[in-house]
């Protein structure tokens, strides 16, 4: 085929093969995410899908991945540098500065749905464009937040009933946390620097935390005895993570600790967690954060903290079909208006304008060749229910209607149709 979508991206559709891809399974996520989004009490924010480049290089860190190798940037037609969004907490930031909506004295509690983009090697479970469902709290600096979000994840997980997932989490305490960690770091590496693999070679200089995250057999042996970030904390950081620790206790959520979570951005201190799955292979995180206290600042926003996570919603519906988790039954008329002649369309034709406007899912063959044929169109497409109109049932003033499943069937008078139509929908709904 001459035109084909790009390397790394995909359509969401009616019908595919791979069920992911499956619009209605995708809209019954999202709905279980506004419903979570409302228990606890976090309001949207859409934020536009490009913004100036330098927001992203600031945001996420010159030296991580995501900023170095992974933007999609142009030039505007002015000569402006602009990037699509490769996560969405660094436009939620920019977006709140913009707005004062610190001003607005509220909660300061948000959450975000919508692609993001980043060039990587695509993958299973990797896209060039994916969805992440995010939120970020600003402007509190107790442990019980960062509690309040990793719950929030776990409770996602919960609802959507998914099995078998680790959560993990570790601490990246404060700057100088980091830069005494660094030193220590550096000077354990160093006399094996010649074992290390390529990549953590180019990271010992740039970003030497995220060798820790390398899957390099040889790196992660020779990670085995390094020095432990948590063994260098500061007292509060300590302090921050001993609470946070204890809150997941009190709160009965599991957790392990790993000291070589690091997370590919660099706005991270303190609290770092993901959330893992073993049945999604070499790309294993359907979710992950922590907190920031210095991103906004650093954005020329007031000096507030915030923590929050993002999580991939490709890779939650992969986990859902593997583990052949509740699905609703997809949408579907409730009846399916079958006119044979030419009279009868025109019939059927305000018929079924009639019951669309009264809010009944209604759809109609307007090139009916066989009753058969239609009755086949209307079981693939899942209507409940068809209404014949055939010449017969034009002559007696009588439509046939049949429900599908129990193949009941009834002729009905005209002048009576759309009072039976509507009661039996809104019967079926519970609304009568
Ligand atoms: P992240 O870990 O880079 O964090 O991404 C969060 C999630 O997005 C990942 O756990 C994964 O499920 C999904 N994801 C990432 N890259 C891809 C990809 N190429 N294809 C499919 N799914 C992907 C962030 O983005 C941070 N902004 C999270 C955050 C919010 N931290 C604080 N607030």
């Amino acid at each position: 085929m001459e035109y084909q979508i790009p390397k790394g991206l995909y359509d969401i559709l009616p019908f595919s093969k791979e069920e992911f891809k499956l619009i209605d399974k995708w809209q019954y996520l999202e709905s279980v995410i506004f419903k979570l989004a409302e228990d606890y009490n976090y309001e949207e924010i859409r934020t536009p899908i490009f913004e100036k480049t330098e927001l992203f290089v600031r945001g996420v860190g010159e030296t991580s991945d995501i900023a170095s190798k992974e933007l999609y940037t142009f030039l505007d037609k002015a000569k402006r540098s602009m990037s699509l969004r490769p996560e969405g907490t660094a436009s939620i930031m920019r977006s709140f500065i913009e707005n004062s909506l610190n001003q607005h004295k509220k909660l300061n509690k948000f959450f975000y749905i919508g692609p993001m983009f980043r060039y990587d090697r695509p993958q299973a479970g990797r896209y060039r464009q994916f969805y992440q469902f995010g939120i970020e709290v600003i402007g509190k600096k107790s442990p019980e937040i960062d509690v309040e979000t990793i719950d929030m994840l776990i409770n996602l997980f919960k609802r959507l009933e998914l099995k078998n997932l680790k959560l993990i989490i570790n601490s990246l305490g404060d700057a100088d946390t980091r830069k005494n960690y660094k030193k220590a770091l550096l000077e354990y590496l160093k006399p094996s620097f010649e074992k290390l693999s390529k990549d953590s070679k180019e990271r010992f200089e740039k970003n030497p935390l995220r060798i820790l995250d390398s899957k390099e057999s040889s790196d992660k042996e020779l990670l085995i005895n390094a020095p432990k970030i948590l063994d260098f904390l500061s007292d509060e950081a300590k302090d921050h993570f001993e609470k946070v620790k204890d809150l997941l206790e009190k709160l009965s959520i599991e957790y392990v600790i790993d000291t070589n979570l690091v997370r590919g951005l660099d706005y991270y201190d303190d609290t770092v967690f993901e959330v893992v799955s073993h049945e999604l292979g070499s790309q294993n995180s359907l979710g992950g954060g922590g907190r920031f206290n210095t991103l906004l600042k650093s954005l020329n926003g007031p000096d507030l903290p915030g923590v929050g996570f993002a999580c991939g919603m490709e890779r939650i519906l992969q986990t859902m079909i593997k583990q052949e988790v509740y699905f609703p039954q997809k949408k579907a008329p409730f009846l399916f208006i079958i006119p044979t002649t030419d009279k009868a369309k025109e019939f059927a034709f305000i018929l079924t304008k009639e019951l669309r406007h009264h809010k009944i899912p209604t759809d109609i063959d307007l090139d009916t060749k066989k009753i058969q044929k239609s009755i086949g169109v209307a079981d693939k497409i899942g209507a409940e229910n068809i209404l014949i109109l055939a010449e017969d049932e034009m002559t007696s003033k009588k439509a046939t209607y049949k429900n599908l499943k129990t193949r009941e069937q009834v002729a009905v008078d005209f002048d009576n149709l759309k009072t039976f139509i509507k009661d039996k929908y809104y019967k079926l709904k519970g609304k009568l």
